[in-house]
């Protein structure tokens, strides 16, 4: 079912919990709502499970506004980050509850149930009470109540981070596989920007209650159109450092503290266009930089170290600005040494300092 949120906002008081936002979620899809704790994305759910009336605008589930439709009559399933089992209630019991409202034969609420638990597997468990379940078990006994009423669109608040990390990755691809078998329209909830990265069809990044990017999660890594989304997704993070475009001898160049970073081709005439002498914010990925001991765009000196694994974590210094770069395994140097850092130009973003908007995409 497709979902479409037109201006929709909810204020509690002066507070804009959730500020104008407009988005489509096309039927089948898995949409990640992401932004940092108290952004809105928990009132933004619970509007759409019809918990929250909207302040302004207007929810449609397909052709239907549903805005005054009681929660009961949206065919939505939820599962919360608390997971919110009946503790007092079998496995079974749980799972099959939303069915016992809809007073159907015992014989077809004994088969969904096998079904649900098979497909969550949680054949063996059926018995046992909440209390006696670890936090993946519960996780999935949570799922199976909220997919059995065969809902158009599921709703998923943080339903992870009750969860240690081996198992938050487990249940992530167990997650987004049932979605995509199941074809059923998702909306989930997160403030991980890796989870929302990994799971998500298109992640929806919000702010202050306001809607700050709509987009498949490689263009917003790749092209972040606001130095919030930039900061925001990718872990270690963008590198940002201030910069000026300077333009000598018909050459272009970035120039800052440390920094001499001069550009030909494409990216050239692109950066020239801006406008010679502008400050700017230069934004590069840690991926996107290079570090050698001749010469480079900037010179920096090694800060610390930090075995990654399959990368080293090089943190550094360019003048007073920390810069991170990831290494190849067999990266060493000593603290304090000075390195110089190439920037790979098909990957440099910039941003105006004053609006915050990407000046390159
Ligand atoms: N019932 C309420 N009454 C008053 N203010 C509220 C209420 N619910 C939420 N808010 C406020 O609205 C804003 C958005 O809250 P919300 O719970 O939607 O954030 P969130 O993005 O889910 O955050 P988190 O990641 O911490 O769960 C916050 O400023 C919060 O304090
Ligand atoms: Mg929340």
């Amino acid at each position: 079912m497709e979902i479409a949120l037109d201006n929709l906002s909810k204020h509690f008081g002066k507070v804009k919990a959730v500020d104008e936002v407009s988005i489509k979620v096309p039927d089948g899809e898995f949409v990640a709502l992401l932004g940092p704790s108290g952004c809105g994305k928990t009132t933004l759910l619970l509007m759409l499970a019809g918990i929250y009336k909207p302040t302004t605008g207007t929810i449609r589930f397909g052709e239907k506004v549903v805005n005054d439709l009681l929660p009961k009559d949206r065919k939505i399933g939820m599962v919360f980050q608390s997971y919110a089992l009946y503790p007092h209630m079998s496995v079974y019991e749980n799972i099959v509850f939303p069915l016992r409202l809809q007073r159907l034969p015992a014989n077809v609420v004994r088969d969904r149930a096998h079904k649900m638990a098979e497909l969550v597997q949680v054949q063996g468990l059926l018995d046992r009470k909440p209390g006696q379940l670890s936090g993946g078990q519960q996780q999935r006994v949570a799922l199976s109540r909220a997919l059995i009423k065969e809902p158009d669109l599921l709703l998923l608040d943080e339903p992870l981070s009750n969860l240690d990390a081996k198992l938050r990755i487990a249940m992530r691809a167990e997650i987004k596989r049932l979605q995509k078998d199941l074809g059923i329209t998702t909306i989930f909830v997160t403030h991980d920007q890796l989870e929302a990265m990994t799971m998500a069809d298109r992640i929806a990044l919000l702010n202050n209650g306001k809607l700050v990017a709509y987009s498949q999660p490689h263009d917003l890594y790749d092209r972040p159109k606001t130095l919030f989304a930039a900061e925001f997704i990718g872990s270690p993070p963008m590198n940002f450092l201030r910069i000026r475009i300077e333009e000598k001898d018909g050459g272009v160049a970035l120039a800052g503290e440390g920094i001499q970073m001069p550009l030909a081709g494409e990216i050239a005439q692109k950066v020239k266009s801006l406008g010679g002498g502008r400050e700017v914010i230069l934004g590069i990925r840690p991926e996107d930089i290079t570090v050698a001991t001749d010469s480079g765009d900037a010179k920096a000196e090694v800060y610390i170290i930090e075995p990654l694994g399959r990368d080293m974590l090089v943190d550094l210094h360019v003048q007073a600005t920390p810069v991170r770069v990831l290494a190849p395994p067999t990266f060493n140097a000593p603290i304090g040494a000075s390195v110089a850092l190439t920037m790979d130009r098909t990957k440099i973003h910039l941003f105006d300092p004053q609006t915050e908007q990407a000046l390159l995409n």
